[in-house]
């Protein structure tokens, strides 16, 4: 019996969607808090293959999701090609800054990434020993674009103006970033499959903000050079691509970049996405997160029209964006029995 996961990646409609849910490891769940504070800080956390395990399979002891996410960050990559990197408390993450060519020279070549995020290899090998047998293992990385944001910011921004000023005039430089970033994820995605993981999520948190040829350029072709190449290591690997804020971007995504599923976000309606989307493939998504703060009825209805929208084709079923730290763990079980019935 093959997981639930990988047959709506092959695009079977089944009659109760799968379910798993972005940052289900994460600081609204007391154990996570509890074993966050064993390991020290969050990037110690990252790079303990015990703890970082233990982490992500918390939430499927708690609730049965049919998938687990690899424990990890998006920024362990920039790290391990030599940025610096740390979390300022309630801040968020900070990193060196890549200003011009000179800063992405000196990156180190990505036969050397290993050495950092061996430890990440090593919690997928753990994972895929002790994982439940029915449930789905997933591996990440952020897309280029989203990393290059935080690597030439040095920081979260809301609208990636720094980025967006490094695209606009010092085109070498930038491209010569993305180009980077992109080789080294084919890499580090290819290792987390050969470590163990079944099926591939590709984070573009920030592919919104890029518009008309600035989106086919760093959005959708980054993303389908590492989808064509991981295919290419890895015959009939899964695929999802979360190009995050997209709107009409989302249409023709799967097509474009190979991916075998878009994840969508929830700032378009599900009947929006079942129609132009899902009419073309596997969708994941996209209850809005306030849900699993504020609870109550309007958190089944919510659900339910998520399911009831995305019932004519296949579906996983997931969040619009990542669970917040307010989130009570209560209401995450009631949108899993409104999902499963
Ligand atoms: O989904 C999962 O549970 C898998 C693990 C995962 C984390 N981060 C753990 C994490 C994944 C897939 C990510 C992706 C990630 N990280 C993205 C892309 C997805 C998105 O959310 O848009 C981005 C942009 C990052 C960078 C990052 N890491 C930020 C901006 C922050 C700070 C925000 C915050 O919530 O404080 C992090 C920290 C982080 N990554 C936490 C977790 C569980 C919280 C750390 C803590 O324990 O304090």
């Amino acid at each position: 019996m093959t997981k639930t996961i990988l047959r709506a990646l092959k695009g079977e409609t089944l009659p109760t969607p799968p379910i798993w849910m972005m940052r289900q490891a994460g600081r609204y769940l007391p154990e996570y808090r509890a074993t966050r504070a064993q390991a020290g800080d969050f990037l110690s956390l990252c790079y303990n293959p015990e703890l970082a395990a233990e982490v992500t399979l918390q939430p499927i002891r708690r609730y049965g999701f049919d998938a687990a996410i690899l424990f990890a960050d998006i920024l362990l990559l920039p790290q391990a090609l030599g940025a610096e990197l740390w979390f300022a408390t309630g801040e968020g993450p900070r990193m060196s800054t890549i200003t011009d060519m000179a800063g992405v020279e000196a990156l180190k070549p990505k036969e050397e990434i290993h050495e950092t995020l061996s430890p990440v290899y090593e919690t997928c090998r753990i994972l895929a020993r002790e994982l439940p047998k029915e449930t789905t293992f997933i591996g990440f990385a952020g897309a280029p674009w989203t990393v290059a944001t935080y690597m030439i910011a040095g920081r979260g921004s809301p609208d990636q103006a720094a980025a967006h000023r490094l695209k606009d005039t010092d085109r070498p430089a930038f491209t010569a970033l993305i180009d980077r970033i992109t080789e080294a994820t084919v890499d580090y995605l290819s290792k987390q499959v050969e470590a163990g993981v079944e099926v591939v999520k590709i984070f573009d948190s920030w592919a919104g903000s890029l518009k008309g040829q600035d989106f086919d350029d760093f959005a959708v072709e980054p993303a389908r050079r590492i989808i064509a190449e991981l295919k290419a290591r890895h015959p009939g690997l899964p695929i999802i691509a979360f190009p995050r804020e997209a709107g009409d971007g989302y249409i023709g995504f799967a097509e474009k970049t190979g991916a075998d599923c878009v994840a969508i976000d929830n700032s378009v309606t599900p009947e929006w996405a079942a129609e132009h989307v899902q009419s073309t493939g596997c969708v994941q998504g996209n209850l809005d997160p306030s849900y699993m703060v504020t609870g109550g009825d309007e958190l089944v209805k919510a659900t339910r029209r998520v399911v009831d929208a995305f019932s004519g084709g296949p579906h996983i079923f997931n969040l619009g964006h990542g669970i917040t730290p307010e989130a009570d763990p209560d209401n995450v079980a009631r949108m899993i029995e409104a999902v499963r019935g």
